[in-house]
């Protein structure tokens, strides 16, 4: 056997269902929003994300599947999508179509991580990008969005940790003032600490490691050094917040671990995800675009990704076993008589035309051998199509959970479907499924 590579998982069915789910609630949201898809190649130049996530980030320094090309370029597996999707928007000149783009990506990213329960080093994101406009309400409505999200996930239990991370002309001061409170302690920190100190003493404010948290505490926080401009920015944001009552707290210490972020910063943490609390990311980056080479002026940006295999862990731990919940309301034809089997596919067809999702046992096996097989593929319904009722033009209509069972006239077969089972499609069992 080969096995698969550390860090990376097979999600196997009734898990995969989830993430189905949560795609499919994620776009109704995104497109009441009046987000478009985008979809950008998971495959970059590597200096793409070096100039917008920045050389000094555990992500570009260390994290990245990054390989030479037949040619010699350096390409790298997107560790995320923002720096792709900024490179789109610059290449085919968005801002011409439109004042303000909105777009969204669901698809997997790659981080060398260390893996551990909920991080991979194959991931999936959905996240969105606002392109052209600075304003305070976009970013509320980014948020209020993600709440809207949660909500219909029915996740609860989580926490918006919100702050401002400045802009560049606030940048150096901080900076200056961190490393001066980092230079005597510096010994004391942990070896990849002492580096950022060096080269980016933001990062500093990510670290995780247990030792550093109490230096980390004591560290100057950024609110003390924004701009008046940041300052009414942040101070609108939040005003906008409280009025549409969505809950917040401030952490003045959140500078996210990627160097394109200005201003608005923000987390999701979520109770039930232990140690890799985080349920979401995202936040402004005004200067992206035009590092990217695109003009000032429609350069500002505001977005997030979801950890989707998070996601998924926090509705699974909301509801319980994932069997229980999808146990299917699909229908399972047992065919026992092997003459029976043209009637029973092409029964199988009308059903699946009408929107029944429907299962069809193999044509002359044992009868008893076919209803294990339907418990098995957890159907909750059987149709049983044997020599007399074909002949008969009948079914035998039988309910898994008790073996309760009755004759119905084939023309009469749809509407007691209807009644019994529930209308076609009926087998999805979150309520917007197939609506999208
Ligand atoms: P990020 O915080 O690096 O932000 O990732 C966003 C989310 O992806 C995290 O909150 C987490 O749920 C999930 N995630 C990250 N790494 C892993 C992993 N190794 N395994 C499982 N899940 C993971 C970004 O990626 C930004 N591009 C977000 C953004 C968009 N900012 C502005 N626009």
């Amino acid at each position: 056997m080969i096995p698969s590579i550390k860090g990376t998982r097979d999600i196997l069915p009734p898990e995969s269902d989830l993430f189905l789910e949560v795609e499919g609630l994620a776009r109704e949201v995104l497109h009441l929003y009046r987000f478009a898809e985008i979809r950008t190649p998971i495959f970059e130049r590597t200096e793409l994300f070096a100039r917008s996530v920045g050389e000094a980030t555990d992500i570009v320094s260390k994290e990245m599947y990054t390989f030479p090309d037949r040619d010699d370029t350096s390409l790298t597996l997107r560790p995320e999508a923002t720096a792709s999707v900024v490179r789109a928007y610059v290449a085919h000149r968005l801002w011409e179509r439109a004042s303000i783009s909105r777009l969204y990506y669901i698809g997997p990213m790659f981080r060398r991580e260390r893996p551990q329960k909920g991080r991979y080093r194959q991931f999936s994101q959905i996240g969105a990008e606002v392109l052209g406009s600075a304003l305070p309400q976009v970013d509320y409505e980014l948020l209020e969005m993600l709440c809207s999200l949660l909500e219909r996930a029915r996740i609860q239990g989580w926490e918006l940790r919100l702050n401002s991370v400045g802009c560049v002309a606030d940048r150096p001061r901080y900076l200056a003032a961190l490393r001066a409170q980092l230079e005597p302690v510096l010994p004391s920190l942990c070896a990849d600490c002492q580096r950022r100190a060096v080269s980016n003493p933001l990062r500093v404010l990510d670290c995780k490691v247990e030792q550093d948290q109490p230096i980390i505490a004591r560290l100057p926080t950024l609110d003390a050094y924004l701009c008046g401009e940041c300052t009414s920015h942040f101070a609108e944001v939040q005003r906008l917040l409280s009025a549409g009552g969505v809950p917040f707290t401030l952490a003045p210490r959140l500078v996210r671990g990627l160097d394109y972020y200005t201003r608005t910063a923000f987390e999701f943490v979520q109770s039930s995800l232990g140690g890799q609390n985080a349920l979401l990311g995202g936040g402004r980056y005004d200067g992206l675009v035009e590092a990217l080479g695109g003009p000032r002026t429609a350069g500002a940006g505001i977005g997030f990704a979801i950890g989707e295999d998070r996601f998924v862990m926090a509705l699974q731990a909301a509801r319980g076993a994932t069997d229980a919940v999808f146990a299917g309301a699909a229908i399972f034809i047992a065919v026992p008589g092997a003459p029976q089997q043209t009637a029973a596919l092409s029964l199988a067809r009308d059903l699946r035309a009408a929107g029944w999702a429907c299962e069809v046992g193999e044509a002359g096996r044992k009868l008893g051998r076919q209803m294990e097989l339907a418990a098995r593929s957890q159907a909750r319904w059987a149709l049983i199509l044997g020599e007399t009722e074909v002949s008969q033009g009948v079914v035998q209509l039988k309910r898994l959970a008790d073996g309760s069972q009755r004759t119905v006239a084939r023309p009469a077969l749809f509407a007691t479907l209807t009644a019994e089972v529930g209308a076609p499609g009926a087998a999805a069992t979150w309520e917007g499924a197939g609506t999208v």
